[in-house]
């Protein structure tokens, strides 16, 4: 079903990209996010405690849920720039930080909330797998993708991530499981609040996303075989289209693709695509959306990642 899916969507992004008419007839109002919204997150002078837990890298699932959204991007820029750099990770997590600008942007997720265990589940098996990686712990928190971000770590340090194909493969796995463990813990807690439907649809849709990132490579192909004799420009610009819209390192495509999601998380798909009509609705508006973005970026070309850059003057030095 997954596979269909994400086949489904390319074919409709792929019929979109050849009938931009279309696009004069979407009635929803366009999302727009400009690299303003994200930067102001940015310059901040937040009063989070740099802890023991930050510098030690072995915080805790319930302490990093205890952070604020705030606190959390500002964690992920710390671990960023001044951890992940000895593992040649840097640019590695900018979609973090667009999901959780697009978390704070909404106001949704907050503490205590199923959204907000789930996404700490992330954020803890980031901080793990790079204290594993980095020889500062063994600790993977019963969280089974400390240690799948370690082997990506890994992997990357050994130079066998240099394609995007088992790239992405390796990091769309790790995310997939850290967000599988944080839902049953989510499921699992007590007093969390089961999450709405439109929360249960986004997190499909960020599925979809994780999982295309697993299949690029199928999917690139399928492309091309289906339209080498017909259209051969349009597996190149597909290519190009999945290439920007799955790219880690690029906090606003992300930003776009949560915000979409977001939107359209309000109508949703169908259970188990009883109901192919709405869905492909729901995919053409997805896939319309998304190739508009790509066309203006493109076009303006730019600033990758927002300026998304961590100050180190604004990080407090803990007490110790
Ligand atoms: C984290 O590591 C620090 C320093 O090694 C230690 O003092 C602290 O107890 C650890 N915290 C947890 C929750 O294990």
């Amino acid at each position: 079903m997954k596979t269909l899916l994400i086949l489904y969507f390319l074919t409709v992004a792929v019929w979109a990209v050849k009938h931009p008419i279309l696009k004069a007839q979407q009635d929803h109002s366009r999302i727009t996010i400009t690299n303003d919204d994200i930067s102001s997150h940015l310059i901040h002078t937040y009063d989070n405690p740099v802890d023991g837990c930050w510098e030690s890298l072995n915080c805790t699932l319930t302490e990093i849920e205890a952070m604020s959204m705030a606190s959390r991007l500002e964690f992920v820029k710390y671990l960023s720039t001044w951890r992940l750099d000895k593992l040649q990770a840097t640019d590695q997590f900018h979609a973090f930080e667009g999901v959780i600008t697009f978390f704070m942007r909404k106001d949704i997720a907050g503490p205590g909330t199923w959204l907000s265990l789930v996404h700490a589940s992330s954020v803890e098996a980031l901080q793990r797998g790079a204290a594993i990686s980095l020889k500062l712990s063994k600790e993977t928190g019963g969280n089974p993708a400390s240690a799948k971000w370690a082997d990506y770590f890994h992997q990357r340090r050994t130079g066998r991530l240099t394609d995007r194909g088992p790239h992405d493969l390796s990091w769309a796995i790790a995310e997939q499981s850290a967000v599988d463990y944080g839902i049953r813990r989510a499921d699992s807690a007590l007093h969390v609040e089961k999450p709405s439907a439109r929360i249960l649809r986004w997190m499909q849709f960020t599925r979809i996303y994780r999982t295309s990132m697993q299949y690029r490579r199928t999917i690139l192909w399928i492309m091309k075989m289906a339209f080498t004799f017909t259209s051969p420009s349009v597996p190149m610009a597909a290519e190009a289209f999945i290439d920007w819209v799955t790219d880690v390192t690029d906090a606003t495509s992300i930003g776009f693709l949560a915000d979409v999601a977001w939107t359209l998380s309000i109508v949703g798909l169908s259970q188990d695509g009883e109901d192919p009509i709405a869905d492909s609705e729901v995919m053409l508006k997805i896939a319309t959306e998304f190739w508009e973005v790509f066309q203006m970026k493109k076009s303006i070309g730019g600033d990758r990642n927002g300026g998304a850059v961590y100050r180190r003057e604004n990080r407090k030095k803990p007490a110790l």
